[in-house]
């Protein structure tokens, strides 16, 4: 006959032995969930993984940007939510839809645990003709703060549920939380803007860089001081090579780019570019992904890169992997970025951290 504490010891003893085995069995990430449980948050990056937000929610923040103010990184992207449908005007090129309910933002210390901040720009479900109404297109989201006035800019690209209206549209707020105010949308330099993005020089000029002439060709706009317009001043680059999810960087005095090819929701090989001068002459890289999936950018598409504050030379990669049936699932793809020879490199890694030996400088661990 067994006593009490000996039968609570037995069973303990077996709770653990299932829980070593069931860590045997599933690997590597069922430890590292089991460890974020433990520590009540994510402790890696999980690249493709459902990254979960500090209140257990999936993270909502598509086609995003960061935005990195006064200590606190904010994450502005598209928030999808409710059914994924094929309106009948897209459909030969797999145009797939959610409604729009608006622009979701995150803040983070440590780029691993992120507090939903909301809704920071809210789709306008009573007036059919709005920019925002749930019927139109609200995508790739990107935010920079003006020193001058003193304002968080977000522009947008707005669109109709097909996709031929081809605007940017433009919002501030005074708090990198919003709300941000809508205050309407162009077409800049008198031609159509879809995928889109911004850069703020070292000297804080700030220019949008978007996709135009129906793709053909990406155009780089100044922005006037304020950042609420475009200056008139432009560059036509790349002509004619057909790219989307463009992203602007700096590095060392150059200015790096990314982007990919035009196949809507679906993967491609992303394309790089380096440049003295943001007006260019560009040099085109060819695909700077490395590793498993590298042919078709590990099945994502670029949307931002950014340098970790207080790093020397440590640069992350964000990308969407969408999933065109199902758009509230896509997921996010965030890995190192590498520079050597004259060039950078996204390499594939299934689970990194910013201080473990994957990490793109073998830099110090982040003051958390
Ligand atoms: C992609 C674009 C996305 C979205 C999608 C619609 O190529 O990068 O932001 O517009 O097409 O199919």
């Amino acid at each position: 006959m067994k006593t009490c504490t000996q039968l609570i010891s037995d069973r303990a003893l077996l709770g653990t032995v299932a829980l070593i085995v069931a860590a045997l069995l599933l690997g590597p990430l069922a430890r590292l969930e089991a460890a974020d449980r433990k520590s009540g948050g994510p402790t890696a990056f999980r690249p493709g993984a459902v990254w979960l937000d500090t209140a257990g929610r999936p993270i909502n923040a598509h086609g995003g940007g960061m935005l990195f103010h006064e200590g606190t990184y904010y994450w502005y992207g598209e928030s999808k939510e409710g059914r994924t449908w094929l309106p009948p005007s897209n459909k030969a090129w797999d145009g797939y839809r959610v409604d729009v309910t608006g622009i979701r933002c995150y803040s983070s210390k440590d780029l691993l645990s992120w507090k939903d901040e909301g809704l920071v720009l809210k789709a306008v479900p009573g007036d059919p003709n709005h920019d925002l109404h749930p019927s139109k297109v609200c995508e790739r989201p990107k935010v920079v703060f003006n020193p001058r006035t003193k304002k968080f800019v977000m522009w947008v690209h707005i669109d109709s549920e097909d996709y031929q209206a081809a605007q940017a549209g433009v919002a501030t707020a005074d708090r990198p939380t919003g709300p941000f105010l809508y205050r309407g949308s162009v077409r800049p330099e008198g031609q159509d803007s879809r995928d889109q993005t911004l850069f703020q020089d070292d000297d804080g000029k700030a220019y949008r860089i978007y996709s135009s002439e129906n793709n053909d060709t990406t155009y780089i706009s100044l922005l006037t001081d304020d950042y609420l317009r475009h200056s008139g001043t432009f560059a036509r680059v790349f002509v004619k090579r057909r790219m989307e999810a463009q992203v602007v960087f700096k590095h060392a005095g150059k200015y790096w780019f990314l982007a990919s090819d035009c196949t809507g929701w679906d993967p491609n090989p992303a394309r790089s570019a380096v440049a003295d001068s943001i007006w260019g002459p560009w040099t085109e890289l060819g695909n700077p992904c490395r590793g498993p999936g590298a042919e078709k950018t590990f099945g994502g598409q670029s949307t931002f890169v950014f340098p970790v504050a207080g790093r020397t030379d440590t640069f992350i990669f964000m990308a969407d992997r969408w999933n065109k049936t199902s758009l509230p699932d896509s997921r996010y793809l965030w890995l190192p970025l590498r520079f050597h020879d004259q060039r950078f490199e996204v390499t594939w890694q299934d689970t990194w951290r910013l201080d473990s030996r994957a990490d793109p400088a073998g830099t110090k661990p982040p003051n958390r």
